[in-house]
C-alpha cells in the first residue's frame, strides 16, 4: 500500500530548536518517516515576514538543517529541503490568495496577535498573507486525489486555524477549477509532549516569551543545561508528582522525563516516591544531558562539512521540486495558464 504523505516545516528564526521543539514536534518528524511519505522543511520564507538579517537568516537555516540530520532525519527516507528552494511555493500562494477572501484573511488570529508585537516598522503584507504560503506549502504536496492516500499536517493548538483555511482552499480550487488537491488533515502524533517553560511552568517554552533560565537550547553545554533543570521551578511540598493544577513546575519536569525516558509517569512517581525533588531533578538533568549531548556534536560536525549539508539540500530541493512541479503544471493548466 502507498504510504499517507506527511508534510511539517519549521522555522529556522533561532540559533538552536529547543527542547519544546524537540518533543512536540521534531522527535515526531523522525518517527513519521517509517510510517509516511514524509515532506519536511526549513520555511526560511516565513522567517521574512518580520525584520531579519540577512546574513543570521543565511546560518540559522543551515544550522536548522544540520540539527534535523543530527535528530535522526533521514535524507534518503524524508524529503527534507528548504523553502525557498523549492519556487512553486511562492506561485502557489499567489494563485491561492487569489481565492481567499480579504474578510476570510483578516480573521487569522495569530496575525492579531503576531502583527500587534511588530515595533516601528510596523506590520507587513506578508505577515498578513502567511497563512496563505502555509497553505500553498502544504498543498502543493498533495496527493493526487485518484490516489486515495491522506495528506497529513501535523498541528498544534495554535495552527488549527491555518490548517483550517487550508482545507477550506482546497476544496474552493477544486469546486471551482476541478479535483486538484485533497484536504489536508490535522494529525496529533502518538508522544507529542507540550512543554512549559521552567521558570514560569503555566506558560509555553517559546524562543520568543522564555527567558533564558526558562528554555532549554538543543544546541546548549552540558553545564548551563543541568543548572536549569536544577534550577526549574518546582512548587510548595516536595512529592514527585503529577498535578497540572497545584504543581505545575514538577508536573512539566515529568512530562519531559517521561518523553525522553519513554517511561509512565505513574513508574516516575513510584520510583521517586519519598526521594524528593533533588534526585529526581538530578536524574532528569542527566538524562536530558545524554540526550542532547550526541546530537548537539553531529550538528556541529555537520556544520562542519558545508559541501556535504549542500549535497542535502541540492537532493531534497530537487526530490521536492519533482513533486511540486507536478503540482503547479495541473494547477497552471485549471486556472487557464
Ligand atoms: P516557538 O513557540 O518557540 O516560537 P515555534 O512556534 O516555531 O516555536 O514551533 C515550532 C514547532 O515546535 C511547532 O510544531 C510547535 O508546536 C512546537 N513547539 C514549540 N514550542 C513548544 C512547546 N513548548 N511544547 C511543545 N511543542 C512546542
Ligand atoms: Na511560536
Amino acid at each position: 500500500a502507498v504510504k499517507p504523505r506527511v508534510l511539517s516545516g519549521i522555522q529556522p528564526t533561532a540559533d538552536s530548536f529547543h527542547l519544546g521543539n524537540y518533543l512536540g514536534a521534531l522527535r515526531q518528524w523522525v518517527a513519521m518517516q517509517d510510517t509516511h511519505d514524509a515532506f519536511y522543511c526549513v520555511v526560511d520564507l516565513h522567517a521574512i515576514t518580520v525584520e531579519h538579517d540577512p546574513a543570521t537568516l543565511r546560518r540559522r537555516t543551515k544550522v536548522a538543517i544540520a540539527q534535523l540530520l543530527a535528530m535522526g532525519v533521514d535524507p534518503d527516507r524524508a524529503t527534507l529541503f528548504v523553502q525557498s528552494h523549492v519556487p512553486e511555493h511562492t506561485e502557489l500562494a499567489w494563485v491561492l490568495g487569489c481565492i481567499t477572501g480579504f474578510g476570510e484573511a483578516g480573521r487569522m488570529t495569530q496575525f492579531k496577535d503576531k502583527s500587534s508585537k511588530q515595533g516601528t516598522g510596523g506590520t507587513t503584507v506578508g505577515l498578513f498573507t502567511y497563512p496563505v504560503l502555509q497553505a500553498a506549502d502544504i498543498l502543493l504536496y498533495s496527493p493526487e486525489p485518484h490516489e486515495e492516500r491522506a495528506l497529513r499536517v501535523p498541528v498544534g493548538e495554535d495552527q488549527r486555524q491555518h490548517l483550517e483555511l487550508t482545507r477550506d482552499l482546497a476544496q474552493r480550487f477544486n469546486h471551482r477549477f476541478g479535483d486538484t488537491f485533497v484536504p489536508p488533515e490535522a494529525h496529533i502524533p502518538p508522544g507529542a509532549a507540550k512543554i512549559t517553560d521552567l521558570q514560569e511552568p503555566d506558560a509555553k517554552m517559546s524562543k520568543s516569551a522564555s527567558s533564558p533560565q526558562g528554555i532549554i537550547d538543543v544546541l546548549e553545554e552540558a553545564g548551563p543545561m543541568r543548572k536549569k533543570i536544577m534550577r526549574a521551578v518546582t512548587d510548595p511540598g516536595s512529592d514527585v508528582v503529577y498535578d497540572e493544577e497545584r504543581k505545575a513546575g514538577v508536573t512539566n519536569l515529568l512530562r519531559i522525563y517521561s518523553a525522553l525516558e519513554g517511561t509512565s509517569v505513574p513508574d516516575l512517581e513510584t520510583r521517586y516516591a519519598g526521594s524528593g525533588y533533588g534526585q529526581f531533578k538530578k536524574d532528569l538533568a542527566q538524562l536530558v544531558v545524554d540526550t542532547f549531548t550526541p546530537i548537539r556534536e553531529r550538528t556541529l560536525k555537520l556544520l562542519d562539512d558545508e559541501e556535504q549539508l549542500d549535497r542535502v539540500l541540492a537532493q531534497g530541493a530537487e526530490r521536492a521540486s519533482r513533486v511540486a512541479a507536478r503540482t503547479m503544471d495541473t494547477v497552471r493548466d485549471r486556472v487557464g495558464f
